[in-house]
């Protein structure tokens, strides 16, 4: 069998097939190829249709069990095609389906594949789109597997808080061994067909055509024993090492885990092929899938799954939904300010085949910013070939560099990614809107700054819109879409579209200080200062948070984003120090609680990782490692004496609930401004811009597990114990829900009402 890329032959199955039944929702379609295949064997055709991903559903997997036994009984039939409605084999199981108990005679995707894998007629799975999960397990009870060269294959499984349980983890080791097998289940990646290729899962590529392609492959293979071909019986490939080889990926897989249990079942049924008969195998991974199916982590990352999805079905109050409002085409786009933030956004445009003029405010920062693009380019470029995929980085046209506004003219949209500065970016959109044409949407990429303030200098407010990037971005996938005063829907639905096409989660949000992930960040980050004025340690309150899943505590974040971000601006308006004005109390700012303990660490020269001291101690400038410090603790000490704050032991539920509560806390105050239009869209953000475990379902849900009730209780006692942080005191909107009951999170928009909506 060819390994190498191959078109197919490109010759047009003579008509007419015989239709058993027409293309409809649900249905697993029969075309018998029958007698007109090149007049040879006669190859059958079982199409999965159920739109738009060809999901198992449970009509979808009983009508694919009697097309393969009417396949399997058919004297005339010699060979199978399995493939996908629509240019897609399919995204696996509906994941709908795992919340419902009553399977009632459905049968199991895994008793389907046995009946394919058992087949004596060679089954030929014709992958085009996305072969995911349960779809690939099916492809991998087929004998072969031919793919297109754009489809993407993959087990996924572990990021919806289970593990493959059609037979995956049994099956893909016996196909490409242990090591690439753990690789591709315990994380979930997807595969790109080249890939796939040169691992072994698929054993042809094809460019054109995939189905025919795959009938001619069934017809050569029509007559051959599939027994070879069964990866039931098939031996998992042995490696000298193998022991060693599984320590090391235990302990990977742990180390990224943090508490989220899928990737070490997925361990688990992995190596259980290693050690079990194939029937006991697949005994092992039910019995792990059924114990992850009923964790509550399988519940949150499956909402988290949905969740993310809704985001592209918001509407406008008025009905009207960005997508109805049809966004314009973006096919040149600017790119003002080539620091942190400008590069990751030009390469992120540039992976959407967008063209990009990149500009600078002088000779200086556009050779640095060109370096780093160029540089960031030529990586991307280079992973993306290793995947079989393209990026043509040099291109004449593609990408400009520049020092001079009039080269945005004939621009479709310009992201401003300038300091953050106001008298900066209006003076930029001042300019902007008398240099690009008037249908050019302007974007700016502020972190917390008013919209509607920069919209009010341009001719244009319309065309004025938020586009926050998360650093580094061209990695981070969150996208917040800020609606101002202004914007129109058509600017929206552009923002949301373009985030779309570079492979963001665009979520709309209202304007306000900080929009929504920033404000969130706020009573946070405050908790976690208070906390260690009164006693924690920058150690215990980066572990409690670790602990409960994020992959760096505050402390970390902040020595690594550099403590001087914001105080430096904080500074230069006369913002910090321990009283504000000096006769007022110490640690208070109108009355509210103020921790100057930042501002007196950036006074010292202590800015993070990149003065080698921050929260923690580094082995020099720039150093990774965070060491504890018994200087800062030395600091605490005497700080704590200065301001007579009494030392006391907190425990790790104190730091969790206060941190964690006074950011829910936030959530709600954020749904009844109207800021965000649901719990659902703070949970997507919270969960792809900062760090939150998405095996707790984001901050809004987690709440909701958590109970409305122990929340408000929780809340109201460190407000009273704590009269001076107003972020303590509980939510109007947290009161009412308890009020009414605790109802669940899908429930509290209509609650909150759209009388203050922002959007
Ligand atoms: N179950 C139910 N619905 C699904 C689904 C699934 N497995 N996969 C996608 N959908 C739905 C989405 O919710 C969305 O519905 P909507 O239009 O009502 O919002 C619609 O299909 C289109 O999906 P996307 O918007 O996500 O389409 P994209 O083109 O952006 O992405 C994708 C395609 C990458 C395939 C993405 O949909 C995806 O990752 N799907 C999940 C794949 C997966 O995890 N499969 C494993 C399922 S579990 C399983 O198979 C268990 C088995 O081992 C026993
Ligand atoms: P930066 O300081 O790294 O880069 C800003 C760039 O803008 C510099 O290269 C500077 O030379 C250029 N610039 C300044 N004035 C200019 C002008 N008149 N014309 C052209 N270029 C000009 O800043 P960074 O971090 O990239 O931030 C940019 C914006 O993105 C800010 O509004 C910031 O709040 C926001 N942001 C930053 C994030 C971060 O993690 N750094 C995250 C999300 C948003």
């Amino acid at each position: 069998m060819s390994l190498a890329l191959k078109p197919s032959l490109g010759v047009a199955i003579p008509p007419p097939f015989t239709q058993y039944s027409s293309l409809q929702t649900d249905r697993v379609d029969w075309e018998s190829m029958a007698q007109y295949v090149l007049g040879k064997a006669a190859v059958a055709v079982i199409r999965i249709c159920n739109p738009p991903l060809n999901t198992f559903s449970a009509k979808t997997l009983l009508a694919l069990q009697q097309e393969v036994k009417h396949a399997n009984i058919d004297p005339t039939v010699k060979a199978v095609v399995i493939c996908g409605a629509n240019g897609k084999f399919s995204a696996g199981a509906d994941i709908k389906m795992f919340s419902s108990l009553d399977r009632g005679s459905t049968p199991s995707l895994g008793s389907v594949i046995d009946l394919i894998e058992k087949s004596d007629k060679p089954m030929v799975a014709a992958i085009e789109g996305v072969a995911f999960g349960g779809g690939l397990e099916v492809a991998l009870g087929c004998h072969y597997r031919i793919a297109h060269v754009q489809a993407r294959v993959g087990l996924p499984e572990v990021t919806l808080g289970i593990l493959p349980g059609a037979g995956g983890t049994q099956r893909l080791p016996r196909l490409i061994g242990i090591p690439a097998s753990l690789d591709i289940i315990t994380t979930g990646r997807h595969i790109w067909a080249a890939e796939a290729l040169k691992l072994g899962i698929i054993d042809e590529i094809v460019e054109e055509n995939t189905v025919e392609a795959a009938i001619r492959f069934a017809e050569r293979m029509s007559d051959h024993p599939v027994g070879l071909h069964r990866l039931c019986s098939k031996q998992i490939p042995s490696l000298p090492n193998m022991d060693a080889i599984i320590k090391e990926a235990l302990v990977k897989v742990k180390k990224q885990a943090r508490g989220y249990l899928a990737p070490e079942m997925c361990f688990q049924a992995v190596v259980a092929s290693l050690h079990l008969p194939f029937e006991e195998g697949l005994r092992k991974e039910r019995d792990l899938f059924h114990f992850l199916l009923s964790s509550g982590q399988a519940k949150a990352l499956q909402y988290a799954f949905f969740a993310q999805r809704n985001m592209e079905k918001w509407t406008l109050p008025s009905g009207a939904s960005w997508k109805t409002a049809a966004p314009k085409p973006i096919q040149r786009a600017a790119v003002i300010g080539l620091g942190t933030m400008g590069r990751g956004i030009v390469v992120s445009l540039m992976k959407a085949k967008i063209a990009v003029v990149a500009m600078e405010q002088d000779k200086n920062n556009l050779e640095q910013g060109r370096g780093a693009v160029m540089a960031l380019l030529d990586r991307e470029a280079l992973r993306m070939q290793q995947s079989g995929q393209t990026l043509d980085v040099h291109k004449p046209g593609l990408l400009h560099f520049t020092l001079d506004f009039n080269a945005l003219q004939d621009v479709d949209l310009v992201i401003e990614a300038v300091f953050e500065d106001m008298a900066l970016k209006k003076k930029i959109f001042h300019k902007l809107s008398t240099v690009c044409k008037p249908e050019a949407f302007l974007c700016t990429n502020t972190s917390c700054l008013d919209i509607d303030e920069i919209a009010a200098v341009t001719r244009h407010p319309h065309q004025v819109i938020g586009t926050h990037f998360f650093s580094p971005a061209h990695v981070m996938k969150l996208l917040e879409v800020i609606y101002g005063q202004h914007t129109s829907p058509t600017a929206i639905a552009t923002a949301m579209s373009l985030g779309k096409a570079m492979g963001k989660i665009g979520v709309v949000v209202g304007n306000c200080f900080g929009f929504v992930g920033n404000r969130l960040l706020g009573p946070f980050r405050d908790q976690a200062h208070f906390l260690i004025e009164e006693g924690s340690t920058p150690e215990e309150v980066d572990q409690a948070l670790e602990g409960f899943g994020f992959k760096m505590g505050p402390f970390q974040v902040s020595d690594l984003a550099g403590l001087d971000i914001g105080w430096r601006l904080r500074k230069e308006q006369g913002l910090t120090g321990a009283s504000l004005p000096l006769s007022t109390p110490p640690r208070k700012r109108g009355g509210r609680r103020y921790s100057p303990l930042l501002d007196f660490l950036c006074e010292k020269g202590r800015y993070g990782q990149k003065t080698g001291k921050g929260w923690y101690q580094y082995d020099k400038p720039g150093g990774r490692v965070p060491k504890s410090d018994p200087w800062l603790h030395g600091f605490l000490a005497d700080y704590r004496n200065t301001y007579n704050i009494t030392t006391r032991t907190i425990t790790q539920d104190e730091i969790l609930e206060r941190c964690l509560y006074s950011l829910v806390n936030e959530g709600f105050q954020i749904l009844s401004d109207g800021i965000a239009s649901c719990p659902e869209a703070i949970d997507t953000i919270y969960i792809n811009g900062y760090g939150w475990p998405r095996h707790r379902g984001g901050p809004m849900f987690y709440a909701s597990e958590v109970g409305l009730s122990v929340v408000l209780a929780k809340l109201q006692k460190y407000a009273e114990a704590n009269p001076d942080i107003p972020s303590l005191q509980p939510s109007p909107l947290l009161r009412k829900l308890v009020a009414l009951g605790s109802p669940p999170v899908s429930e509290w928009s209509s609650l909150v009402g759209s009388q203050n909506s922002k959007l």
